[in-house]
């Protein structure tokens, strides 16, 4: 498949774009700093560009078949890849997202609450964002997925990613960036939770 990935200079974003290309799909890679990505591959291009520029987030997805966002907290950014997938007719959108989005299959849950108020704290202006984003993802006419982690780590990956809601006694509050990366790239092609924000750790 074509796939575009937001964030592919990231430490999650390394670890997707290398799978991807691992997978045999073909990649393009959107970064504000193209020198920070440290793969090259026959099947990977790069579109430069900030989470400002319409046009160049325009041509970076109009011939994808799927598109990837880990960015994170620009959720401007978000709304500018929802524009251009709908105006460009590009449907799959898989999102990362976090602990701070509740979601109504959720039940309380003590220390989820609290990692959320705590980024909600020491980091308003990205828990913000991120809570804008999650609700630019759910209205958009898009087949679009919402993966909700905790805190990241850069263990290895586990192989048996749990996904489920908060409150129900199934996840941690750590997931391995590879495991989020394997999990990203498996709903490019798993409409198992089309429209939905699962969450997940290792
Ligand atoms: N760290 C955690 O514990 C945690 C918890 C929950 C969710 N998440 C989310 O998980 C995802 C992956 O996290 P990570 O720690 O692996 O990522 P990361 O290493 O921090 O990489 C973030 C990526 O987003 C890009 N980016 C950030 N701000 C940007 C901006 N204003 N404009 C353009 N590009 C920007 C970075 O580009 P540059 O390389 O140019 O900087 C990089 O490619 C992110 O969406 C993050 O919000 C993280």
């Amino acid at each position: 498949m074509r796939i575009t990935i937001f964030g592919a200079t990231g430490r999650t974003g390394h670890l997707l774009v290398r799978r991807a290309l691992d997978a045999g799909h073909t990649v393009t890679a959107y970064a504000r700093n193209p020198g920070r990505l440290s793969i090259t591959h026959p099947a990977l291009s790069v579109v430069a560009g900030g989470m400002d520029d319409d046009a160049a987030i325009v041509r970076a997805v109009q011939d994808a078949e799927a598109v990837i966002e880990g960015v994170g907290s620009v959720s401007d950014g978000t709304r500018r890849i929802i524009a251009a997938m709908e105006k460009t007719g590009v449907r799959r959108l898989v999102v990362v997202s976090t602990c701070s989005v509740p979601d109504p299959g959720d039940r309380p849950d003590a220390k989820f609450a609290a990692l959320a108020r705590f980024v909600r704290t020491v980091a308003p202006k990205p828990y913000r964002e991120v809570r804008r984003a999650a609700e630019l993802v759910r209205v958009a006419d898009l087949d679009w997925t919402l993966v909700r982690v905790a805190k990241l780590n850069d263990r290895p990956a586990g192989g048996d990613v749990k996904v489920g809601h908060y409150g129900h006694g199934v996840l941690s509050l750590s997931t391995s960036r590879a495991d989020l990366a394997a999990f990203l790239l498996g709903q490019v092609t798993d409409r198992t939770y089309l429209r939905q924000a699962p969450a997940i750790s290792s």
